[in-house]
C-alpha cells in the first residue's frame, strides 16, 4: 500500500473553531479520496493546561504556548488560525512571511485596511491563502450557488438574510472578546461575513449600503466584579444595492431570545426562488416559473444526489449531513486544490467582505446610504 504524501498542518487555537478545524482534518481523508493527507503535527494556546488537553483530545502531536514558536517550526505548512478576529492580521501576515500557507477563520481581520494588508503580504509572500467561509461546503449552500450560475432562477432581482442568535440576550454574560471592538471586531462582521459571502458568491458585488446598529446591553460584568462598556452591535440591519441592479436585505443580530445561531438565505430570479434555512440544513426550496400551475409553491430539494456538490463526501442519499460537514468538506478541498497552489475562498474574498462589513458600519453610524467604493478607494492607513 503507498502512503499518501503528507501535508502538515499547524492549528493556532483550540478553542470551538481548533476543535471543528481539526475534526476537518480527521475526517476529510475518511470521507474523500484526496491527493494529499492532513497530518495534525502542532497546536498552540496560551494556557498550558487548556492547550495540552486540547492537543489530546484532538489528536494532535505536539502543542506550544506560543503561536511563533508554530509558525516557525520546519515541519508545519500550513498554519489554521482559530482566534479571535483581532488576532488575524498579525498571525496570518507573520505565518505567510515565513513561507506557510495560511488558512484563517473569518472575519478576516477587523478592518478593511488590515484586510488589505494580510491580501498584501500574502500576495507578496505567494503562499496559498483560504478563508473559513465553511458554510459555502455545505451540500444546499454549495447547489444553490451552481443553481444560480447555471441561470435556473433567471436574472437575480432580490436577496434576503437572515443570521439571529441569542448570544447575548442575558445581561449576565460577561465581557470577552467578542463585545471588545479590535478584537471581536463587530457583529455586523461577525455573523454577517458568512452572509455577505454568499450574497458576493452567489449575487455579485454590493454597489452601496444603508445600515442600522444598536447595542442593548451598553455593560457587561468583568470577572473582577466591575463592568465594562460594550464596543460593538448587539444586532445590526442593512439594505443592499448589488452593482448587477438586484436588491438586498440583511439582518444580524446576537439579541433574538430562543434564537440558536441560525441562519436562512433567499434568492429570487425573474424566473425562479431558491430558499435555504440552516435549520434544515440538507434541504433547498426551490420554485420555478415554468412549473405547472397546479403544483403551485416551493419544492423541496434534497441536496444528497449523486449529482449534487460533495454529495460524494456524505452518507448514502437519505442520511444527510450537519454543520461538522461543512469542515470536512473545507480540508478536503484544501488539499485536493493543495497542488494548484491556489485556495478558494481567499484572503481576497474575505477583504472583499470586510470592505462591505465597513460600509454598513460606516452607514450605521453616519446615518447614511455609504457606497462600498468609499471603504475600498480610500481606506484608512493600514496597520
Ligand atoms: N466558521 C464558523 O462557523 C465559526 C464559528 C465560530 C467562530 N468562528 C470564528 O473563529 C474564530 C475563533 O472563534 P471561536 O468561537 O473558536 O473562539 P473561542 O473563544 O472558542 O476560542 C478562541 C481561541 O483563541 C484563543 N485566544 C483568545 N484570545 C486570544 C488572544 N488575544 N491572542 C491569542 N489567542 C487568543 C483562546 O485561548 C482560544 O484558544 C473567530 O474569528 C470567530 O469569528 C467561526
Amino acid at each position: 500500500m503507498t502512503s499518501l504524501p503528507e501535508v502538515r498542518i499547524g492549528i493556532v487555537g483550540y478553542g470551538t473553531m481548533g476543535r471543528a478545524h481539526s475534526y476537518g482534518y480527521h475526517a476529510a481523508p475518511v470521507v474523500a479520496s484526496l491527493p494529499f493527507r492532513p497530518v495534525l503535527k502542532f497546536i498552540s494556546g496560551r494556557d498550558p493546561i487548556a492547550v495540552t488537553a486540547a492537543a489530546a483530545r484532538y489528536g494532535i502531536e505536539a502543542w506550544t504556548t506560543d503561536w511563533r514558536e508554530l509558525i516557525e517550526r520546519a515541519d508545519v505548512d500550513v498554519v489554521d488560525i482559530c482566534t479571535p478576529p483581532g488576532t488575524h492580521a498579525e498571525i496570518a501576515m507573520a505565518a505567510a512571511r515565513a513561507g506557510k500557507a495560511v488558512l484563517c477563520e473569518k472575519p478576516l481581520a477587523v478592518s478593511y485596511a488590515q484586510a488589505c494588508a494580510v491580501v498584501d503580504v500574502a500576495r507578496q509572500a505567494g503562499v496559498r491563502n483560504a478563508i473559513g467561509f465553511n458554510y459555502r461546503r455545505l451540500p444546499a449552500v454549495a447547489l444553490m450557488q451552481r443553481m444560480i450560475a447555471d441561470g435556473k432562477i433567471g436574472e437575480v432581482r432580490l436577496f434576503r438574510a437572515t443570521w439571529l442568535s441569542d448570544e447575548f440576550t442575558d445581561p449576565a454574560t460577561p465581557f470577552d472578546w467578542r463585545f471588545e471592538r479590535s478584537m471581536g471586531g463587530t457583529t455586523i462582521a461577525d455573523l454577517g461575513s458568512h452572509l455577505l459571502d454568499m450574497a458576493l458568491w452567489m449575487v455579485g458585488p454590493i454597489a452601496e449600503v444603508s445600515g442600522q446598529s444598536e447595542t442593548f446591553i451598553r455593560e457587561r460584568p468583568t470577572s473582577d466584579g466591575g463592568t465594562r462598556p460594550v464596543e460593538i452591535d448587539d444586532a445590526s440591519s442593512a439594505l443592499l444595492r448589488f452593482e448587477n441592479g438586484a436588491r438586498g436585505t440583511m439582518e444580524m443580530a446576537r439579541m433574538a431570545v430562543r434564537r440558536p445561531c441560525d441562519f436562512t438565505v433567499e434568492v429570487d430570479g425573474t424566473r425562479g426562488t431558491l430558499f435555504f434555512d440552516y435549520a434544515r440544513l440538507n434541504e433547498l426550496l426551490y420554485g420555478d416559473a415554468g412549473d405547472d400551475p397546479g403544483l403551485y409553491g416551493l419544492r423541496r430539494i434534497r441536496a444528497e444526489h449523486p449529482t449534487h456538490p460533495y454529495a460524494l463526501n456524505g452518507w448514502p442519499i437519505g442520511q444527510g449531513v450537519g454543520y461538522g460537514a461543512s469542515f470536512v468538506n473545507q480540508a478536503a478541498e484544501l488539499m485536493t486544490a493543495w497542488s494548484s497552489g491556489t485556495w478558494c475562498p481567499s484572503f481576497a474574498d474575505g477583504a472583499a467582505v470586510q470592505a462591505v462589513c465597513d460600509a454598513i458600519e460606516r452607514s450605521a453610524s453616519e446615518k447614511r446610504w455609504v457606497a462600498v467604493s468609499e471603504i475600498t478607494d480610500d481606506p484608512p492607513p493600514r496597520p
